[in-house]
């Protein structure tokens, strides 16, 4: 059974790229950004918080992802976790939770973009609220069949709170001190793939499916 973690800066295609590899390989798609941003729904002090940290940038607190995570992850088998780790904490919780569960991680897939490109990605970006699937308006590739729409369950698409200039800055920012350190741990565990996550969407994916054929 496959358990993958899509580990790369805001924007490098973490979500879409989730959904192909769930598709094809049927996997379930757990992404901690929309577990949090599902929380948001219910206007309690909680989520109050959590809405003011998403849209600083800032990082939610590890307690808190480690609670939603294991929420999800039980009578779940292979997945890819999109957006978890983020912290050598999380990563180090997480490593306890499947020796608890007597499993292991298979793949950690580096997404590997160049900061410019990244920062264009987010101009159009458009999101499914209902499924997190992500489309781009500007992006021919990956715009949605009806303008403003999800191909797949024909919700609304909406633009992210957090998808402007100033937060995007220090989304990147808290990526390089806080996340970008994991490369390393994975590396050193022998299970770290790097992909170029500069080309097309289906050109990202030919890579992923490469690793996880087994042919790299
Ligand atoms: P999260 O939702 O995870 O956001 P992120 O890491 O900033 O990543 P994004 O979702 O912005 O980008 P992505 O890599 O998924 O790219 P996408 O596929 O959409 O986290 C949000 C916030 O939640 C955090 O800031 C933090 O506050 C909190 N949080 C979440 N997890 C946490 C954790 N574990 N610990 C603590 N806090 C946590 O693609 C982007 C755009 O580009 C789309 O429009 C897409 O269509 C397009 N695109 C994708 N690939 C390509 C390609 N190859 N070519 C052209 N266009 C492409
Ligand atoms: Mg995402």
């Amino acid at each position: 059974m496959k358990r993958i973690i899509l580990l790369a800066a805001p924007a490098a295609g973490k979500g879409t790229q989730a959904k192909l590899i769930c598709d094809k390989y049927n996997l379930e798609h757990i992404s901690t950004g929309d577990l949090l941003r599902d929380c948001l729904r219910n206007e309690d002090n909680f989520s109050l918080k959590i809405k003011e940290i998403m849209e600083s940038g800032k990082l939610v607190d590890d307690a808190t992802i480690l609670e939603l995570l294991k929420r999800k992850l039980n009578n779940i088998d292979g997945y890819v976790l999109d957006g978890f780790p983020r912290t050598l904490a999380q990563a180090l919780s997480y490593d306890a939770l499947l020796k608890e569960k007597n499993e292991n991680l298979t793949h950690v897939l580096y997404l590997n973009v160049d900061e410019e490109v990244a920062k264009k990605r987010i101009v159009g970006r458009l999101s499914c609220g209902k499924c997190g699937r992500v489309y781009n308006e500007l992006i021919e590739e990956n715009k949605p069949k009806v303008l403003n729409v999800c191909d797949v369950c024909l919700e609304q698409l909406t633009k992210r709170k957090d998808d402007n200039e100033e937060v995007f800055k220090e989304r990147l920012r808290v990526y390089n001190e806080s996340t970008k350190d994991l490369i390393d741990y994975y590396k050193n565990k022998g299970i770290l793939h790097e992909i170029d996550s500069n080309v097309d969407t289906s050109m990202v994916f030919n890579q992923i499916e490469k690793v996880l054929d087994g042919d790299i």
